[in-house]
């Protein structure tokens, strides 16, 4: 393509940015809003006008998004850098349409995983095993604790379900410590069963249990969630409790496969598979709605425009619900992984920024600690507000009811102080000047299906972001160089000179 900065539309939306900036949220606001399977997704509350939106549509239509979604669902190898498909829909394809990927039906395999893994957590959830530590890193562990922690009410209470990803022994030590090697059981969660941190913590797993029950019965405890059976099967797991998942799918997309196991322990298989189908819905939606109902298109150019007409550097995520304490983490690497790229697919360096810094913390906690900023600070940060319209606990006890109105009724406040501020000329540290955009998805009810439904709204916003910006959003070889070193450093760190090592040493 040619520079993104020389096309018609971006030389447009440059120019109506010089006009809109001076304008503000309470002067141009308009009711704008999608209501898709139960979300209602709100952005009446941002720095845009119809023009504005008329402008993105030109500009996806001149990047050829639609064709980049056909090519990304019908299992191209869109991962150039790779040489890879990126089918992470594939994973939760609850229609009968095969997928094909080198003249193969992904669809059978992905069946006969699920399958497996349905079978395995079962006889797990009814078996002797009560503790449940799942050792990965990144995607292999970001996903599954996120969710796990999202749906933690959908659980089952009886087990304890544990991640362990840092190297830090400290890791290992506080997730096991308390635990009977007889009652546990490790997934071992690694796309390439290479990862450093993973092997060395999964070697630490098998000593720890060893001692106590015997190699045999070690042998009962491990299981590999992997893409790479022979390494998994070199450690010591035995096949039948490998369950694979596959290169086309990224590291960072893959809860929904075998990555997912321990999630489908805790919450059992039906809850799991409407994780699948609420992803799936949004898959759809995605896929067909036109840019004015695309909920993951708007997202994407809303973020857009205000990183790269506004300047802003990031974006926090901020949802209204404990349960997703770990959505802002997740989404950190969703985002900053697939779009921390200043290369495009041609080779040549952007002239125009990417992805922006992910951050965020559930409401209202964050109210007490960084908002200050939000609301009077000097940085642009545009706002993602997630909540829901029924509490997540209480079967509708009153003080559940009464708990998460106050909850509502505080992430809607803050979006309108946000947007319209509150003038105080004469007290200026009491002014708010408002003119600070949020987007506000609003959904049902924390459920697996509302959860599935949100990542792929997330995973569907960074794509359309990847086609605008023209870069490959699913490979991450920005992660290479700092695991090559460390690497490296080893044999010098375990001589013991730290400080040799630090300053000018290279
Ligand atoms: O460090 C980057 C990364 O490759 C992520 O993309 C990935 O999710 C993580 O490491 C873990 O990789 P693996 O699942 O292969 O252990």
């Amino acid at each position: 393509m040619i520079g993104l900065t020389k096309l018609l539309p971006w030389k447009a939306l440059k120019k109506h940015h010089a006009a809109v900036s001076k304008l503000h949220i309470k002067d141009i606001i308009k009711k704008r809003s999608v209501e898709f399977d139960g979300i209602y997704f709100d952005y009446s509350r941002h720095r845009v006008t119809d023009e504005t939106l008329d402008l993105f549509r030109g500009l996806l239509e001149e990047v050829r998004l639609k064709t980049h979604i056909d090519a990304m669902f019908s299992g191209e190898k869109i991962n150039t850098t790779e040489d890879r498909p990126a089918l992470h829909s594939a994973l939760r394809n609850r229609s009968s349409r095969p997928i094909m990927v080198d003249g193969k039906n992904v669809m059978e395999d992905i069946n006969v995983v699920l399958a497996r893994m349905r079978a395995f957590a079962g006889s797990v959830r009814e078996g002797k095993i009560k503790n449940i530590v799942s050792i990965g890193i990144g995607g292999s562990a970001l996903g599954p604790a996120m969710a796990y922690e999202a749906l933690k009410g959908y659980s089952d209470r009886k087990l304890t379900v544990r991640f362990i990803g840092n190297i830090d022994p400290a890791d290992f030590y506080e997730n096991t410590r308390d635990l009977d090697p007889a009652e546990t059981l490790f997934t071992i969660a690694s796309k390439t069963f290479t990862t450093d941190e993973t092997l060395t913590n999964a070697k630490r797993a098998k000593d720890w249990m060893t001692g106590e029950l015997g190699e045999t019965s070690v042998s009962e405890r491990l299981v590999a969630l992997s893409a790479n059976e022979k390494e998994a099967v070199k450690f010591g797991i035995k096949p039948e409790l490998i369950f694979p998942l596959w290169d086309w799918v990224g590291g960072r997309y893959s809860l929904m496969g075998a990555i997912g196991l321990p999630v489908m322990i805790a919450i059992g298989w039906e809850n799991f598979k409407a994780i699948l189908e609420g992803a799936h819905s949004v898959d759809n939606h995605f896929y067909q709605a036109k840019f004015s109902e695309n909920i993951p298109m708007i997202m994407a150019v809303l973020d857009v425009w205000y990183n790269n007409f506004f300047g802003a550097e990031t974006h926090a995520i901020l949802p209204y619900s404990a349960y997703l304490h770990r959505l802002p983490a997740y989404l950190q690497q969703a985002d900053m992984e697939s779009s921390g790229k200043s290369v495009d697919k041609d080779g040549s360096v952007v002239n125009y920024s990417t992805g922006p810094i992910i951050w965020g913390e559930p409401g209202t906690n964050g109210q007490h600690s960084f908002y200050q900023l939000l609301h009077q600070g000097t940085r642009l940060v545009p706002v993602d507000f997630i909540g829901f319209r029924e509490p997540s606990v209480g079967d509708g006890a009153q003080w559940a009811r009464s708990h998460h109105q106050k909850l509502l009724a505080n992430m809607i406040a803050q979006s309108r102080a946000l947007a319209f501020g509150r003038e105080n000329a004469k007290e200026p540290h009491r002014n708010f000047p408002g003119n600070r955009p949020s987007t506000t998805i609003l959904l049902p009810k924390l459920t697996p299906y509302t959860l599935g439904q949100l990542i792929a709204l997330y995973e569907h916003k960074i794509f359309a972001q990847g086609i605008i910006w023209n870069i490959d959003s699913f490979d991450q070889w920005g992660v290479e160089l700092g695991k090559d070193l460390a690497k490296e450093l080893l044999p010098a760190v375990k001589e013991g000179d730290l400080v040799a090592l630090l300053g000018t040493s290279r």
